[in-house]
């Protein structure tokens, strides 16, 4: 089945959740995302549904709250609903990677990129790393960076690492070409599917800072590409020259090796850019 939504929280995340105030956020591939003011604060409620492309995206969202069961302690609620799954998790405060370094790609003289913002992403990731999780979807939207809460890592539906219910389990197709490694696109256009692991992750920080800094992806492929045309570009092309100086373009460059062994840890990058500060 084809839906296009945006869908409302259902019934059930309602009469948990009992909002006083509800704003659409996002609804695309699969997945609408609404923001809800409740009693105990602001939720993000995500209610997947098939897409035009996959099914899997209905799941999604049940997938995600097993995962942050595993990865916090906050309440995270989950469901079914008519067409899929929904979750309830906190509302993380913040700007995303993508949007706080939006003046590095449009004013003429910016300032160099703040090597604390990126830090806190690369801590990030080395935290959910260090728990033995793979998070599989890095890319600029997902890191939400905060004043005073600090830098969260969200949208952990496609991560991996420990238990999820096989009802709600769905295999890894890779993730958005413009974050993707070799390997993982070079797997996807052999078989349909691919094993994130932590240095595939590292190579979507890279990309994910390199793209929020200089406004172009790691490889250069055309806008209409078709998706299997931008993964072959990915495999077969070397990534575009990193033009941003000093130690976070030495390190973004480390991070997109096409030699997976030649990329840093998410701990390594963290210490260059703490020793660098
Ligand atoms: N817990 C959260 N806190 C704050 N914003 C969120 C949260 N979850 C999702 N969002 C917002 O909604 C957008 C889409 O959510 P995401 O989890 O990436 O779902 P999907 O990829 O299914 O659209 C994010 O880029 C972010 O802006
Ligand atoms: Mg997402």
């Amino acid at each position: 089945m084809h839906l296009q939504g945006p869908f409302e929280p259902p019934n059930g995340a309602l009469m948990i959740l009992n909002p006083k105030a509800k704003t659409l956020v996002a609804n695309r591939r699969g997945s609408s995302v609404w923001k809800v003011e409740t009693d105990s604060g602001p939720y993000a409620v995500k209610v997947g549904y098939p897409s035009k492309t996959h099914t899997w995206t209905a799941l999604a969202p049940a997938r995600e709250a097993a995962v942050l069961r595993q990865l916090t302690p906050e309440r995270i609620l989950s469901a079914e609903w008519e067409h899929g799954t929904w979750n309830a998790q906190p509302w993380r405060h913040g700007d995303s990677l993508y949007e706080l370094w939006e003046p590095h790609r449009f004013e003429t003289s910016p300032p160099a990129p703040d090597l604390g913002e990126a830090l806190s992403c690369a801590a990030a990731l080395a935290a959910l790393h260090e728990k033995g999780w793979v998070h599989g979807d890095v890319q600029p939207a997902h890191f939400v960076i905060g004043r005073s809460a600090g830098t969260f890592l969200i949208d952990v539906a496609l991560a991996q690492g420990g238990k999820v219910p096989r009802e709600y389990d769905f295999s890894y197709h890779g993730c958005l070409v413009h974050y993707e490694a070799p390997e993982i696109s070079g797997s996807v256009l052999r078989t349909g599917y691919a094993v994130p692991t932590r240095e595939s992750d590292v190579y979507g920080l890279g990309a994910s800072l390199f793209i929020s800094a200089t406004g172009s992806r790691h490889v250069d492929y055309p806008d209409d590409a078709e998706r299997w045309e931008q993964r072959r570009a990915i495999v077969d092309k070397p990534h575009r020259d990193v033009n941003v100086p000093g130690v976070l373009g030495k390190l973004i460059d480390a991070m997109m090796s096409r030699r997976i062994a030649d990329r840093p840890s998410s701990i390594e990058v963290c210490e260059e850019l703490r020793a660098a500060m």
